[in-house]
């Protein structure tokens, strides 16, 4: 199935506590593939890789699909695939693994094939492949996440918006601490992610950048976004080489090295 056929993914709206999130798998395809594809392009051997804020465990383990539908799983041959959530119950359903059987309407064939029917009416758990191949770590937030493992790839996606631009710098900073290749994230501060990128080495990647940032469906806006709006980080414009600084503000991947 050609990606313009594909199905729309169907988002999963969680709340807890003072968190919530939107979160869905699938959700931006052409990222996913790239997101596999730069990582296959990395030395044969062990890789280590980090979601923060993974919510109830959509993004993982979409991951995870593609890369096992793309060969991830021969290049490499051994792995870590951590993942943690600032919100504990989060971690939680995504050990559980039991999500809406509605998910499957966004799907295509190879993706549906990933879920088996639930002993929980209504609901689907995914194949116990994908789940055994992340371990969830205790919640933290990753404006202070504490580690002694250096990450090949670290991922925050749709998650930075929920800080401040201070914070993001920080943060920003702190990954790079222990990240050695790729940074995934998106839905940042616009007005500094250039600014904490360069200062901490990272370049953008212009692989696939236009269809990746097009992919990120409903927060596609128009209509211009005032700074001052909550959703400044959040809305994006459609993709254009005319907004200044888009190979940083367009982008989602960012790169220590050399592609
Ligand atoms: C919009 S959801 C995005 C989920 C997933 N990354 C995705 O892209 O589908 C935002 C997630 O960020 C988490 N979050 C918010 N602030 C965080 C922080 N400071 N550290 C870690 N996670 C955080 C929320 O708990 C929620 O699960």
């Amino acid at each position: 199935m050609s990606e313009q056929n594909a199905p729309s993914p169907v988002m999963m709206r969680v709340y807890e506590n003072d968190k919530k999130g939107a979160t869905g798998f699938f959700r931006n395809r052409a990222f996913l593939m790239t997101a596999v594809d730069l990582l296959k392009t990395l030395p044969r051997g062990h890789i280590n890789i980090l979601f923060h804020a993974c919510s109830v465990g959509a993004e993982p383990y979409s991951f995870i699909a593609y890369a096992a539908m793309n060969g991830f799983f021969q290049h490499f041959e051994s792995f870590n695939i951590l993942a943690t959530d600032i919100e504990p119950s989060f971690i939680a359903q995504a050990q559980a693994a039991q999500y809406p059987s509605s998910i499957l309407n966004g799907m295509n064939d190879q993706e549906r094939a990933f879920f088996a029917s639930s002993s929980v009416p209504d609901m689907v758990t995914i194949h116990p492949a994908i789940k055994e191949a992340v371990q969830f770590i205790p919640a933290a937030s990753f404006t202070d996440f504490q580690t002694d493992m250096a990450f090949d790839a670290v991922f925050v996606m749709n998650a930075l918006t929920y800080v401040s631009a201070q914070e993001q710098t920080k943060a920003i900073n702190a990954i790079a601490a222990y990240n050695t290749r790729f940074l995934f994230t998106t839905a940042f501060h616009p007005d500094s992610v250039k600014a904490d990128m360069v200062q901490t080495g990272y370049h953008p990647a212009s692989t696939n950048r236009a269809q990746i940032h097009n992919g990120w469906g409903d927060r596609i806006t128009p209509a211009p976004i005032a700074p001052s709006s909550p959703e400044y980080s959040w809305r994006i414009p459609p993709y254009s080489e005319n907004i200044p600084d888009y190979e940083y503000r367009c982008c989602a991947i960012f790169d220590k090295g050399t592609v």
